[in-house]
């Protein structure tokens, strides 16, 4: 009967167990197979693999590290063929390279421990590094029931930290963008850790960039017209060396540089000569994602968190509409459009709040004399409009069978008793939460809509945790550090995370199926999980859902990981080959709908 089917959760594959070894593992019926590693030929000319001996060159033209986001854009409509993009978010220099790091003995306040130390870098290294990091897109097709991919695809491309891309949108050309290498303000060089992304109606590739701090070294004067803005960024982190090779990266020879990140980019990967453009109108801040969704009215709408602790949850909806016939008008789309950001109210109310010039407190006199100054400035308009200070907002997620939409918010260790709110509910939030909200009729453009906790996560055994799963929910199904999301073609939500390890959950990072709706809502279960070391990405169906593309990010990091001790080999297992992150791709045995 229905009351009765409504309990049942809306998945059927049987559950694996947690667990924490070298190797990955799938639900029992599925195959899980590698598709592509650090180092493996994105081109039929590329140069073999050789980690004793990699070279710049070498690694532009190979698949980069530490794949996150993955996208798949079916060629002519065939779900068995397409083109793969994958976000490179960052690199591990401790375990890319070798002879280059040492486990050292250090005292600290009286107490021996054990670090990791790096070597000295040149400019070899920080260059591999840069063309480690971008993006990649490569054609792969199935082939016998099996994808591989294709070598000598005519759209096979690597984007760099080195890729030449354009400024576009409301910010273009502005004083603030303009360097001493580009007095215009409209051109610049790569993009770097690029987290989550997206793919649009239209077909083209959205890489997100996150952690841009990190990248800017260098020092700046605290009376410097930018400090403020960089600081709230942390510009400069400091954590590469790239500066002290390129120029640009240094803060106190290029201030400007670095407000030329932190942007959406988007690829036309149809064309593999295009210029990247990174989109200005969807704002400024440390960009998750950009997963978006085609309203019923034909504009297109992009949801996007900011990670960091008590930043904001925004969505950008295009003043143009999208056109199905014709895929040259889409291409500039995102150009124009409003940026808002969520206000969650204790009722129950989300206000989409707009940024626009001259509206509200967002005027000259509060420091934003255009809409490219609120633009740089993102995260001070928001601040100024009053919105929700989140607990680290990452991919955002609409689900156009529902007219609902997705916020994983991965947790907030510094939260404290008297800032909960109740779209923030628990101080030091160590496992994070779901948010679910539920745009008015539907309508994803609306500014005031509705919105729910799914999910508190963390063990609901341990009741001070206070985590929300539902009963049904066994000791594997629980998960703590939602941080990426995809929704299959039946509108069924499936969540990744990163942070779950041997020290906070008992459980490596994975991949958990949770029931959205009826009475199993808020139930959850282990699909996949990693090897140690390793965070979970990039997860994304092709249309059909029969083929589940995940991105195995950082493997065998953990503890005091070095290119030479490693906490695993994965995938290939062999001593003269070090661990890889890959991309891995899950089939059902015999075919099928993947769940
Ligand atoms: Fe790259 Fe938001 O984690
Ligand atoms: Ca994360
Ligand atoms: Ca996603
Ligand atoms: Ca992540």
């Amino acid at each position: 009967d229905e009351a009765r089917a409504e309990t049942i959760s809306a998945f059927d594959f049987k559950e694996i167990e947690i667990g924490i070894d070298e190797t990955h593992h799938v639900a029992e019926g599925y195959d899980a197979d590698i598709l592509l590693r650090w180092g493996d030929k994105v081109f039929a000319d590329s140069p073999d693999f050789d980690p004793m001996n990699q070279t710049p060159a070498s690694q532009a033209k190979q698949f980069g590290y530490n794949n996150d986001y993955v996208g798949f854009i079916p060629l002519d409509g065939n779900p068995d063929h397409g083109l793969l993009v994958v976000n490179h978010e960052y690199t591990n220099a401790e375990i890319m390279f070798p002879n280059f790091a040492s486990v050292v003995k250090e005292t600290k306040d009286g107490k021996e421990a054990e670090t990791v130390k790096l070597g000295d870098y040149n400019k070899d290294l920080v260059d591999i590094e840069m063309a480690a990091h971008g993006g990649t897109v490569i054609e792969i097709r199935k082939v016998d029931g099996k994808w591989q991919p294709v070598l000598d695809g005519k759209y096979n491309r690597r984007i760099t930290a080195d890729t030449e891309m354009q400024i576009s949108g409301p910010a273009a050309g502005h004083a603030r963008m303009q360097t001493p290498s580009d007095p215009t303000g409209l051109k610049v060089f790569g993009t770097v850790n690029n987290c989550a992304g997206g793919i649009t109606a239209w077909g083209t590739y959205l890489l997100a960039e996150e952690n841009i701090n990190g990248y800017f070294g260098g020092e700046m004067a605290e009376d410097h017209p930018e400090f403020a803005q960089m600081k709230r960024l942390g510009i400069p982190g400091g954590q590469y060396e790239w500066s002290k090779f390129h120029d640009r990266f240094d803060v106190s020879t290029e201030p400007n540089e670095s407000n030329r990140f932190g942007w959406v980019v988007e690829v036309d990967v149809m064309d593999p000569n295009s210029i990247p453009k990174k989109r200005t109108a969807l704002g400024r801040f440390k960009h998750e994602g950009a997963e978006s969704v085609v309203n019923k009215d034909g504009h297109v709408v992009f949801y996007c968190g900011d990670d960091e602790r008590f930043d904001y949850v925004y969505k950008f909806v295009t003043t143009g509409k999208y056109n199905a016939d014709d895929r040259a008008a889409n291409m500039d789309l995102l150009d124009d459009g409003t940026l808002y950001v969520a206000k969650f109210d204790a009722d129950g109310t989300l206000e989409w709040l707009p940024l626009v010039q001259g509206q509200g407190p967002l005027t000259a006199e509060n420091g934003f004399a255009s809409q490219a100054d609120l633009l740089i400035n993102t995260r001070f308009a928001a601040d100024a409009l009053g919105a929700t200070k989140m607990d680290r907002p990452e991919d955002v997620q609409p689900n156009v069978k529902t007219g609902k939409v997705y916020v994983m918010l991965t947790n907030n260790s510094k939260r404290k008793a008297d800032q909960i709110d109740s779209a923030n509910p628990r101080a030091e939030n160590a496992f994070g939460h779901i948010i679910e909200i539920s745009e008015t009729d539907g309508d994803f453009t609306s500014t005031k809509s509705k919105w729910d906790v799914l999910l508190k996560c963390g063990d609901p055994s341990i009741a001070d945790v206070g985590a929300s799963f539902s009963t049904a929910t066994t000791k594997n199904g629980w998960f703590g550090m939602p941080d990426n999301c995809a929704i299959d073609a039946d509108g069924r939500l499936w969540v990744s995370t990163d942070g779950n390890n041997e020290k906070a959950t008992g459980r490596t990072d994975g991949i958990w199926a949770v029931d959205t709706d009826g009475d199993a809502r808020g139930t959850s279960k282990l699909f996949f999980r990693v090897p140690v070391g390793a965070e979970m990405c990039g997860p994304s169906f092709n249309p059909t859902s029969d083929t589940f593309f995940l991105a195995v990010q950082h493997p065998g990091d953990a503890g005091l990981a070095t290119f030479e001790n490693p906490a695993t080999r994965w995938p290939d297992f062999k001593d003269d080959m070090p661990v890889r992150p890959a991309v891995v791709v899950v089939t059902k045995q015999g075919g099928g709908r993947i769940g």
